[in-house]
């Protein structure tokens, strides 16, 4: 095996084939031809899509009369004058896409195949100068010297293009089109499309001809276009950036989760049971293949400790392999809107049973991705030592939601 770790395409193709991660690079390859918009998203996503050709072209020069505050491309600067969003961000998923697991990788990988994962994680092509500078210079290892793209999904990612800022429709007015070219960094462009599901699609959508089994390894727009929520103008913002927040809380946070699904448990004379329903989540719950949501029942001893033997539970996830060179599905068990699924556990003798249900955010990455990442990486090393941090934060996402100790009716 040595051998296929000796160079960095070995490494690549080793590793990553075998995770079928090449397949999500390629994926990633096929989305940005430009001038051609993104694939498969179909009607309605035409001005957002334009906003969003991956990967981005460089900004080029600012306005010779802007301040240096004002042509930076940096969170912070944004943030002396937008204070609430930089707060907000900093504690978000997207600020953090620059993650040890993924940094972890492109240690190993050459300028394009960083490119490519960097289109959706840290999206400017400034991010991707810095990287490539400071691998050049043999820092790339510390997050303190690797410039812009340590921000990762930062402001100018999802705001500046060409140096021209823009939003959504003014907050008080609903204006739209350029505001007064007086004002700091030229005014702003304001725009309906920055409220549309469409502008979250790049980066959270695959193209349908990527489908395994009918189903794109990432198919939130498409579920999404497919639920009530939909039909009623619930957008992705109106559910992650409520008030216009910039939170995106999803699958790692437990009340966004609480907030989406409803858990019904009751209690007959057979045994117990515990409903759970995708009531409020736009899409499947949950929508990748990333997490694992498990429903779970015990029976408990007069003490009130767990019988192991009784222990009965339901997976909640989307089961793929990549084997001979392709995706398979093995099991699709998640929950559309509208769905419900069930769990029951007899008595057995027990009066007492406890139920709940429990999260892993990260369980694709903690069980199959890093483990066999670190497997072939030279222990001790920058990137091994990146992946087994990442790994570390995968196995200690998980939680557990309604937990309910139900007893016998008598
Ligand atoms: C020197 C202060 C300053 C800096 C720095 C600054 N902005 Fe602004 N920004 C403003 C002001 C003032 C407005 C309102 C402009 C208008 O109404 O014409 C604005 C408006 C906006 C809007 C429209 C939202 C709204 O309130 O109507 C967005 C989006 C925006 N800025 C993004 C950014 C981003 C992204 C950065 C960093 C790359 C940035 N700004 C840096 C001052 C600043
Ligand atoms: C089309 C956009 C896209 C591309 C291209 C992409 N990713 Fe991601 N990546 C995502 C999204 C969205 C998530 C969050 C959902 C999830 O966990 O699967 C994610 C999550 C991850 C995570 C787990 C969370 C974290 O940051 O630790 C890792 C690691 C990762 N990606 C690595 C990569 C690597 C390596 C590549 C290139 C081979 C890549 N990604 C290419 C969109 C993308
Ligand atoms: C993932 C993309 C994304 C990132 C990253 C992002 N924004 Fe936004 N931003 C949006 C969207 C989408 C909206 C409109 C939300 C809506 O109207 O529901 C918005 C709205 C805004 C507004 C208008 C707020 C209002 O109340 O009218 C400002 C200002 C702004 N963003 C600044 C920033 C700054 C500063 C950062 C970085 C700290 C940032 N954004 C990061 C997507 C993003
Ligand atoms: C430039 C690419 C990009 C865009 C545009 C983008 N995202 Fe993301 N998003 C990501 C990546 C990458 C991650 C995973 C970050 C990580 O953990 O490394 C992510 C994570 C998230 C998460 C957190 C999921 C969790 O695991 O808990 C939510 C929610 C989310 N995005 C919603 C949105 C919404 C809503 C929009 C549109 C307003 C949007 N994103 C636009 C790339 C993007
Ligand atoms: C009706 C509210 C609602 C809408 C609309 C919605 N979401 Fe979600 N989303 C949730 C809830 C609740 C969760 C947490 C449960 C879960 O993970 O499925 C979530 C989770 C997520 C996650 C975490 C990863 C995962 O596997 O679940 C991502 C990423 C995400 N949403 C992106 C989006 C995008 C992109 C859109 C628009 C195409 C969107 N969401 C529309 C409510 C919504």
């Amino acid at each position: 095996m040595r051998d296929h770790f000796g160079g960095r395409p070995g490494l690549f193709t080793a590793v990553l084939s075998a995770l079928g991660l090449a397949v999500l690079v390629s994926m990633g390859h096929a989305q940005s031809p430009s001038p051609s918009p993104s694939p498969g998203l179909g009607a309605g996503a035409g001005l957002a899509e334009e906003h969003w050709r991956l990967p981005l072209a460089p900004q080029g020069e600012a306005p010779p009369r802007w301040s240096d505050v004002e042509r930076s491309l940096a969170p912070r600067s944004c943030g002396q004058c937008h204070g609430d969003q930089l707060q907000q961000w900093r504690t978000s998923l997207h600020a953090g896409a620059f993650s040890p697991g993924l940094v972890g990788q492109l240690l190993t990988f050459d300028a394009e195949q960083t490119a490519s994962c960097m289109k959706c994680h840290a999206p400017l092509a400034e991010q991707h100068q810095d990287f490539e500078a400071a691998r050049q210079r043999g820092e790339a290892d510390d997050p303190e010297r690797r410039g812009l793209a340590a921000s990762g999904n930062g402001c100018a990612g999802c705001h500046v293009r060409g140096h021209r800022r823009s939003g959504p429709p003014g907050r008080d007015d609903g204006a739209t089109g350029q505001s007064d070219e007086g004002g700091p960094h030229g005014g702003v462009y304001r725009a309906a499309w920055f409220e549309e599901s469409e502008f979250c699609a790049a980066c959270h959508q695959f193209p349908q001809e990527y489908a395994v089994n009918g189903k794109p390894l990432q198919n939130t727009l498409a579920e999404w276009r497919a639920s009530p929520h939909a039909a009623r103008g619930i957008t992705c913002q109106g559910c992650h950036m409520p008030g216009r927040k910039h939170l995106w809380r999803g699958i790692h946070d437990p009340e966004t989760v609480a907030s989406g699904v409803t858990a019904r448990f009751s209690a007959d004379g057979r045994g117990a049971s515990f409903q759970l329903s995708n009531s409020g989540v736009g899409h499947a719950f949950p929508t990748y293949i990333t997490p694992k949501v498990v429903m779970r029942a015990v029976a408990l001893d007069s003490q009130g400790r767990p019988l192991p033997e009784t222990a009965a539970w339901r997976d909640i996830q989307r089961v793929v392999d990549y084997t001979g060179g392709q995706w398979v599905e093995r099991s699709d068990s998640r929950l559309l809107p509208g769905q419900s699924a069930t769990l029951r556990l007899p008595w057995k003798g027990s009066r007492r049973i406890t139920m709940w249900l429990e999260v892993y955010p990260d369980d694709y990455y903690d069980h199959q991705v890093y483990d066999a990442l670190l497997t072939g990486l030279p222990a001790g090393g920058p990137a091994a030592r990146l992946i087994a941090k990442a790994d570390k934060r995968a196995a200690a996402s998980r939680y557990r939601l309604f937990e309910t100790e139900l007893r016998r009716p008598d």
